[in-house]
């Protein structure tokens, strides 16, 4: 290649998403040199649509422990350093109204098209340049830093920060590529599944799954072994989703067993047992719907064949009636995959990472931000906050 064709920067930032462009941002602030260069047509899509666009950008409650990896308790310093309530000041100094949805969780008022061009503003006050539709031939590590080959340029960085997220919806532009340069490298990576992700089921368990597809039941507690979770499920026509489903999906393994609690907090059995006792001549299905939808009890009582008055029933009979509403086991035999997958399990290993700047150990110069790193937090806002605090981190080192 030409000489004329390559350039200089300080600091070459391949993805622009969330921590991507947080991290462009502070470096530029620093009076780096900073290029951004991203393959998509635009920056931060990610955002865009999350949040079923409105972006629940953060969570009040952010700690190490909404988060799985080997080493939870490496997000403790980044999250520290840079934390939900820093991320809440620019977005109120920013003017962009907002609100907590539920459990900690805030979201913007209109859309989530106002964080990106928060950060849009900031790339452009910064002084960095953003490359899009930039592809990345290669990289590879020169005496002063890192060649980089973009096509049409090669660019020579004195420092390298990869944050090209996770595996989750490739139709989006997501690739492995950070994981490949980690591992080109020879960093280790954490072996990567799909996570926060819809179940699915074999046919017989789908067959009456699929004829209530649309309906919701809010809250139901699933758990899988001690982990358990209080929010909403969705029955489709795939299998069960909803935030209950998808954060015990980070948490459920091939062959496990997931439970649900139609009714949380309260005593089923106990109560069809006083309902009998008050007027054993109601039907049974008139007493569940009280507190489930109709398809849902019709389902139930299929599923055991049960039918008939209160009066008809033996505690044994309300039992099993009340388990299959209270302790519903199921096992799914898969999940819908990285197609609709929100995150990706694993990633760059955090002992492989000096968290008070996010760079390499071995490879001084190489830094990781961002979901590429093995840091997933639960449905909520944490994983955001993850990408703007271990950003913000990078962004001051490089
Ligand atoms: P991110 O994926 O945002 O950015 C990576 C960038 O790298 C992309 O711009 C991509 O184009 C680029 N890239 C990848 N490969 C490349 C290559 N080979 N060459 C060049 N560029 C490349 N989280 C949350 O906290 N609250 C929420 O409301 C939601 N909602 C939500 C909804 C949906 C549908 C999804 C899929 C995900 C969420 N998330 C979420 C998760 C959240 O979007 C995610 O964790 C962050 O975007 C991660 O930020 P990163 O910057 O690390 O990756």
């Amino acid at each position: 290649m030409e000489a004329s064709l390559l350039r200089k920067v300080d600091v070459l930032i391949i993805g622009a998403g969330a921590a991507g462009m947080m991290a462009a941002a502070e470096a530029g602030k620093r009076g780096r040199r900073v290029l951004l260069v991203d393959h998509a047509k635009k920056a931060g899509d990610k955002i865009r649509i999350s949040g079923g666009g409105r972006c629940n950008f953060t969570n009040i409650n952010t700690s190490f422990k909404q988060f799985l990896s080997e080493n939870p308790r490496f997000a403790i310093s980044p999250l520290k350093r840079f934390s939900a309530q820093d991320f809440i000041g620019r977005v109120r100094a920013r003017g962009i109204a907002f609100h907590e949805k539920t459990l900690g969780q805030l979201f913007c008022d209109e859309s989530a098209q106002q964080i990106i061009d928060m950060l849009l503003d900031d790339l452009h006050e910064a002084g960095v340049e953003l490359r899009l539709r930039t592809q990345v031939h290669g990289v590879e590590k020169t005496e002063n830093g890192f060649l980089i080959d973009l096509g049409d340029e090669r660019v020579q960085a004195e420092k390298l920060v990869v944050a090209t997220g996770g595996k989750s919806i490739p139709k989006m532009g997501a690739t492995s590529l950070g994981y490949d340069l980690a591992q080109q490298f020879g960093l280790r990576v954490v072996e990567t599944r799909p996570a926060l992700v819809p179940l699915t089921f074999d046919q017989s368990t789908l067959a009456p799954i699929k004829a209530l597809a649309g309906v919701a039941l809010d809250p139901v507690q699933v758990s899988h072994g001690k982990t358990r979770f209080d929010e909403a499920l969705l029955f489709t026509h795939r299998g069960l989703s909803g935030p209950a489903i998808l954060q015990i999906s980070s948490f459920w393994r091939e062959g496990d067993q997931v439970k649900v609690n139609m009714l949380p907090g309260q005593d089923v059995f106990g109560q069809l047992r006083a309902a009998r006792q008050e007027n054993g001549k109601r039907a049974v299905q008139t007493v569940l719907s009280q507190w489930l939808p109709k398809r849902v009890v019709e389902f139930v009582m299929d599923e055991h064949k049960i039918a008939g008055n209160l009066a008809d029933m033996s505690d044994k009979k309300l039992k099993t009636l009340a388990d299959s509403v209270a302790r519903w086991a199921l096992k799914p035999t898969g999940s819908e995959g990285y197609r609709t997958a929100e995150v990706t399990l694993g990633g760059v290993a955090t002992d492989e990472l000096d968290n008070r700047t996010m760079e390499s150990k071995k490879v001084p110069g190489l830094y990781f931000a961002g979901e590429v790193v093995d840091m997933t937090g639960w449905l909520g806002g944490y994983n955001f906050q993850w990408a703007w605090s271990s950003a913000w981190v990078a962004g001051q080192a490089v």
